[in-house]
């Protein structure tokens, strides 16, 4: 049992976070990202939806580790549907700049998923696996690394086979998932930020290609689309627009604890994740409020705990698609609150206990109608 300061000290790097997440069948030559109706889609007129901090797992195995932001490993992520997956990079020791880069959770004291190299490799397995899918890796660079450092991690896995590497910085075209499927250049790479990719050249600066709303959010109210970063669009949604950017809408909430502390809030992902259009702080209406405001439907929608909702419903209907196909299905549990009742605080035990008598309710309500 960790004392209450030392569960403060290894939540107060996550305040910093902030600052800066199957086997081949026979649909899989007609579908592209699981379904036939996006493979005629420039890369770019599809929405994504994306795994913030991918790699850090929070699951039995680990007694629900606070710095987790997902219940499912990378695969599972891709099995299901995902198909942006979020990191951070990190300093296994941050005060020398020469220690290895690992993927942690802002500081690899409090969340090391380990190698960049290993991480690759597991991505890189199952893009061999499923050739009819596009993938795309967004990885914070923490430590400022540089394309000559970053590049062998990559290469080092083999995923660079698929690196897609686009003719300029802001493309005019994007080719269509079926043109990239059939190159087999199905990965594209950004990393936030990257001051020149020399030697690296499938690394691509994240802020030349995306621009993105607030990301520092606390209450369900209080999620806005507007453009946030980077600088030079924020603000405007004209300016966003025709800076030939693409829109990666951020949607997922932190907990503001004691001290100032932040931590992600996963006892309202229910709420957070959920498809609903009419409810404010909702995944559903604030995906409808992006795209009525900005003109167009995110091409990123980057969530915690991407299985609750099932966030995947919401990013089906902004593609306008229902004949999805190949996805592996996933419990839609928020997993942690239905395991752990000791972490729930007097407000959630109220809700739940609502909801038994709603239930109650509805079953007398059953039983009399019989
Ligand atoms: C559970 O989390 C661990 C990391 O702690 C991970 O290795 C494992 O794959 C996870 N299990 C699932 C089903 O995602
Ligand atoms: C991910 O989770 C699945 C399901 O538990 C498991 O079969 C697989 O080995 C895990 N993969 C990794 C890389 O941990
Ligand atoms: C890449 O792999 C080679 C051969 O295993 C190894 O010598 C080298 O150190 C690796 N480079 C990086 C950056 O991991
Ligand atoms: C919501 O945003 C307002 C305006 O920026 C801010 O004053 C308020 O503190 C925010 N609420 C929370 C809970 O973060
Ligand atoms: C793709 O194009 C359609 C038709 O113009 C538009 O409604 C939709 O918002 C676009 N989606 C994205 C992600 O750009």
């Amino acid at each position: 049992m960790k004392s209450i300061l030392a569960t403060a000290a290894s939540l107060l790097p996550l305040f910093y976070s902030s600052t800066y997440a199957r086997p081949q069948t026979t649909t899989a030559s007609t579908a592209c990202n699981n379904s036939p109706s996006l493979c005629s889609r420039p890369y770019f007129n599809v929405t994504y939806l994306g795994a913030h901090d991918s790699p850090f797992v929070s699951n039995s195995s680990n007694s629900y580790d606070i710095s987790g932001n997902q219940y499912f490993n990378t695969t599972m992520q891709l099995n299901a549907g995902v198909r942006l997956l979020q990191a951070q990079i990190q300093r296994l020791n941050s005060s020398d700049s020469s220690s290895a880069l690992h993927l942690c959770h802002s500081s690899c004291q409090l969340y090391d998923a380990g190698t960049i190299t290993n991480w690759l490799s597991e991505v890189n397995t199952w893009m061999g696996n499923n050739p009819n899918e596009v993938v795309t890796i967004l990885l914070v660079n923490g430590p400022g690394a540089t394309a000559s450092e970053l590049g062998p991690l990559f290469t080092n896995s083999s995923i660079t086979q698929y690196s897609y590497t686009p003719t300029s910085a802001t493309p005019s075209t994007w080719p269509t998932l079926q043109e990239m499927i059939t190159a087999n250049t199905r990965l594209v790479t950004f990393i936030a930020s990257l001051d020149s990719n020399t030697g690296a050249e499938f690394l691509l600066n994240e802020w030349n290609y995306i621009w993105e709303n607030n990301y520092d959010v606390s209450a369900a109210s209080n999620f806005t689309c507007t453009p946030s970063r980077p600088s030079s669009v924020a603000g405007s949604f004209s300016t966003a627009q025709s800076s030939g950017r693409m829109f990666l809408m951020n949607h997922f909430l932190y907990q503001n604890q004691l001290f100032g502390i932040q931590s992600p809030d996963v006892e309202n992902a229910g709420s957070t994740n959920s498809p609903d259009t009419t409810t404010v702080g909702a995944l559903g209406y604030s995906a409808n409020q992006c795209q009525s405001q900005y003109g167009a439907a995110p091409n990123f929608v980057l969530v915690d705990w991407f299985n609750v909702g099932p966030t995947i419903e919401t990013v089906d209907s902004l593609n306008q698609i229902s004949d999805a196909t190949g996805r592996t299905s996933v419990t839609t549990a928020n997993l942690k609150i239905e395991s752990d009742g000791s972490s729930q605080s007097g407000a959630y035990r109220i809700e739940r206990s609502g909801v038994v008598l709603m239930m109650g309710a509805a079953v007398a309500f059953f039983m009399l109608c019989m």
